[in-house]
């Protein structure tokens, strides 16, 4: 059985597949031929933290496969009550065919599908956010390949993106494993004790993937000849009591006109969102040509129907 818990779970020719899945149900939305991988099965949807994005595409893509979406809120189920992490994996699996977390620590993830027997997907952790970045790189690939499915992968090779603000956090960590699996140039700009830690460093050497991403406190220069720039909001979930040192130290790392301005002319700006303009990003660059938010949004459910089709396969 297969699970997606991070982006090195599908090698490069699997997220292809992906990829050119999800572009075809992108195509196909709503048509009555759309295929139904998940017809006649229930998944669930478990949430510790809070979500609009991830939630509503996966409770919509599941319906739209064929599935019924099962919706828990951690914090209306026993396990709040202490019942145990393996107990809840064991009696979910009895009735749910899949299983989509989001949760605090990564190894809450790695606890249900160890100890459950349905396949598990990691709707984000403290760690890593997989589907994100699977449906940033497809998102860019799109743009980046002329519209060509079959040049996506060779389209996002050699290019540089650029990360700025909280770069120890699940996003630029994700950026990281899926930069080097694709062949990305990744380079994170952050506050000097924000460079990533020695957690990600293991999990790129246990995948046997030289590293494509370099840290550095100037934005500028992380910024220069990139052809994207991305940022992500200096608080996740799970950091509030940060939250005042965090705005202090991360206000050199906000993306704006004039940063943009060092990166390629034609470098797009994208953001998992939610965003909190004024604080890692401005207004003015949100609402810029450059931006390409709301399709990368959009896309989460394509790419995340195209993830769970190739689960279920
Ligand atoms: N980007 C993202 O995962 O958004 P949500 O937290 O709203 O799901
Ligand atoms: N780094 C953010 C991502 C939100 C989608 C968080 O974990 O809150």
């Amino acid at each position: 059985m297969r699970h997606f818990l991070k982006e090195t779970d599908f090698t490069r020719e699997e997220i292809a597949g992906v990829f050119a899945t999800a572009a075809a149900m992108k195509r196909d939305r709503g048509r009555c031929s759309s295929a139904q991988p998940l017809a006649r099965q229930s998944w669930g949807l478990l949430f510790f933290k809070k979500s609009t994005r991830t939630r509503v595409s996966f409770q919509v893509g599941v319906h739209e496969l064929g599935g019924q979406p099962v919706m828990l809120n951690a914090d209306e189920l026993q396990l709040s009550r202490g019942e145990s992490a393996a107990d809840t994996a064991r009696v979910l699996s009895r009735y749910l065919h899949g299983l989509v977390l989001r949760c605090y620590s990564h190894s809450l993830l790695e606890e249900f599908a160890q100890v459950g027997s349905v396949p598990v997907v990691n709707a984000l952790s403290d760690y890593l956010h997989p589907c994100q970045i699977y449906t940033d790189f497809f998102t860019l690939a799109e743009r980046w390949s002329g519209g060509n499915p079959d040049r996506y992968l060779e389209s996002l090779k050699g290019r540089k993106i650029a990360f700025l603000g909280d770069t120890a956090c699940n996003m630029a960590n994700s950026f990281i494993l899926g930069g080097a699996l694709l062949g990305v140039e990744v380079v994170l700009a952050g506050p000097e004790d924000y460079e990533p830690g020695g957690e990600i460093r293991t999990q790129l050497k246990s995948d046997g993937l030289a590293p494509t991403w370099s840290f550095t406190t100037d934005p500028v220069a992380a910024v220069r000849g990139a052809d994207m720039v991305y940022t992500d909001v200096w608080v996740s979930m799970g950091m509030e009591a940060e939250k005042a040192e965090r705005l202090r130290q991360m206000q050199p790392y906000q993306v704006n006109t004039g940063l943009m301005r060092a990166a390629k002319p034609e470098a797009l700006f994208m953001h998992c969102l939610p965003a909190h303009a004024g604080e890692e990003v401005a207004q003015e660059v949100l609402d810029s040509p450059a931006s390409i938010i709301f399709d990368q949004a959009e896309n989460r459910l394509h790419t995340q129907k195209a993830i769970l089709a190739h689960l279920a396969s």
